[in-house]
């Protein structure tokens, strides 16, 4: 028997697991690591975090799994997209990653997108430069701290940092590249002609592979570090969209994810690179050769939660950990007792700005509507309404773009509540799937190793092997049409706040910089 591993940095922590030829899964391991917000709207980690927890994930593995390295056929890589890793000529990491959330970048943004044009920038990149993205991020270093920006020499997203560290290889793939605005995104490789206008080398970019392509092997230091077998092969693998995709079954038309992790994510299959005319989604590359995909992302979906246990909830968070239980089932547990629409507070969960549908880094949390009426559950129920909200914000505009909506699959630690998966079914009024596995990214691109181990024929396969639909969430038509009608006020409220958001950011920086 053949065992495939599947490595996802993610931005609370790497993720580790081991999983047979069937997809099921042998071993997993867990590892948390800091975030720092050094400045309001900044958000960086430690390229060095990643990599011992990765180390540490490997040989958590192998010890809980107790199966020879030998028989682990490939390995794949997954990881927090769009952050920015630079290393110098000794290939030491030169300062702390700027992170898919960080937001410092608007002024960036502006100068890629006059310097290139609009026009060209979307011809070739198929995304308008929003502040998450990657090359605003270089050139922010450049602007502001340039002794660092001379001394570059290799510019990485952050699993092709730790595939740097496991195999001494410079290379990433087409899905993670296409979130650089660096990419040429129909035709799969650097965009020469971003690069020239922005100055920007391409000596100083990885190699690009497909997802399911080779990159590099175990190295033998690596081996003896980790337990692997020298020479196991790592393949391109996938940002974490695109290998949680994979990982969800999303490899065909028709198929829908929507995944509630730190961000909320709805992502479509398309055959195309096909663009929103208002660009209010991206287009990027899938980890299927020559397929893309359609996706909107909003920034705190699982992240307003998180931010409400941790801000608001320190006697569940307690008592959970006293009786060792999960606090989140007991701020759930609380916000069932709300009635559906929470009795009028909506939730706007712009925590850290927005990017679909509103690309606005000064975007703000709000609790709008509070009545002396409102307790905690009701605060607890909005989060989770208002999250709801703004994915059905993206499945609208895919909706728009006639992508083929056939079926919803629920995914990610949002997935696992019960009473989120029925707020979010009742909101877009389209019933909601779930899958046997729940393992994302990390399952995703362990089936991408198998493809590049020939463990598979194609991801089509690997997939049709390890997934099925194990549960379906039913609308509640009632609730759907109460929601509908607070779903056009929370559309609303953006709209007449964006000014005010904008000044608070003015406001903010005169007074706080
Ligand atoms: C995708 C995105 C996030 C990050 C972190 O565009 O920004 O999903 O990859 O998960």
């Amino acid at each position: 028997m053949a065992y495939l591993m599947g490595i996802d940095v993610g931005t609370s922590g790497t993720k580790t697991l081991l999983v047979d030829e069937s997809g099921n899964l042998v071993a997993s391991v867990n590892h948390e690591y800091p975030l720092s917000t050094p400045q309001p709207l900044w958000a960086e980690q430690d390229p060095l975090d990643w990599w011992e927890a990765t180390k540490e994930g490997i040989r958590g593995v192998l010890a809980k799994a107790e199966v020879s390295p030998d028989s682990i056929a490939g390995i794949g890589l997954s990881g927090q997209m769009h952050g920015l890793v630079l290393l110098d000529r000794n290939h030491e990491v030169l300062r702390p990653a700027i992170l898919w959330c960080d937001q410092r970048t608007s002024e960036q943004c502006s100068w890629i997108t006059d310097t290139v044009g609009k026009e060209t920038v979307v011809e070739e990149t198929r995304n308008p430069v929003l502040t998450g993205f990657t090359a605003p991020k270089i050139i922010w270093v450049r602007d502001k701290e340039p002794q660092i920006y001379d001394r570059t020499v290799m510019m990485l997203l952050p699993k092709d940092y730790i595939r740097f560290r496991l195999t001494g290889e410079f290379a990433t793939e087409v899905s993670d590249a296409s979130g650089t605005s660096l990419l040429n995104v129909p035709e799969r490789r650097w965009s020469k002609v971003v690069l020239d206008k922005i100055q920007i080398s391409e000596d100083h970019l990885p190699r690009v592979f497909e997802s399911s392509v080779i990159s590099g092997k175990i190295t033998k230091q690596i081996a003896q570090e980790t337990g692997l077998r020298e020479g196991t092969p790592v393949v391109g693998g996938g940002g974490d969209q695109a290998a949680g995709a994979v990982g969800n079954g999303i490899v065909r038309r028709g198929v829908i994810s929507v995944t509630t992790g730190t961000s909320g994510v709805v992502f479509a299959f398309s055959d195309q690179p096909t663009v929103d005319p208002k660009l209010r989604v991206h287009t990027f590359c899938h980890a299927v050769p020559n397929k893309w995909h359609v996706m909107g992302v909003m920034l705190s979906a699982g992240g307003s939660l998180r931010w409400f246990r941790d801000t608001l909830c320190s006697e569940e968070t307690g008592l959970s950990r006293r009786i060792g239980r999960d606090p989140y089932e007991f701020i759930t547990a609380q916000a069932e007792h709300a009635p559906v629409g929470s009795e009028g507070l909506i939730f706007l969960p712009y925590l850290t700005g927005e990017r679909t549908p509103y690309p606005d880094p000064e975007a703000r949390g709000v609790f709008f509507g509070l009545t002396l009426r409102h307790h905690k559950g009701h605060l607890a129920r909005s989060v989770l309404e208002g999250v709801a909200y703004g994915l059905r914000d993206s499945l609208e505009i895919l909706k728009e773009m006639n992508v083929p909506l056939e079926e919803v699959r629920a995914s990610g630690g949002g997935a696992r509540s019960e009473l989120w998966r029925q707020i979010q079914t009742d909101v877009n009024g389209i019933p909601l799937s779930t899958i046997n596995v729940d393992e994302g990214p990390a399952l995703g691109v362990a089936l991408l190793a198998g493809v590049g181990a020939g463990i598979y024929g194609s991801i089509e396969e690997a997939c049709d092997r390890a997934i099925r639909t194990v549960s379906m969430t039913e609308v509640n038509q009632r609730h759907h049409s109460i929601y509908s009608d607070y779903y056009r006020i929370y559309g609303s409220l953006y709209q007449s706040l964006k000014g005010q958001f904008a000044e608070v950011g003015s406001v903010l920086s005169r007074w706080h910089s």
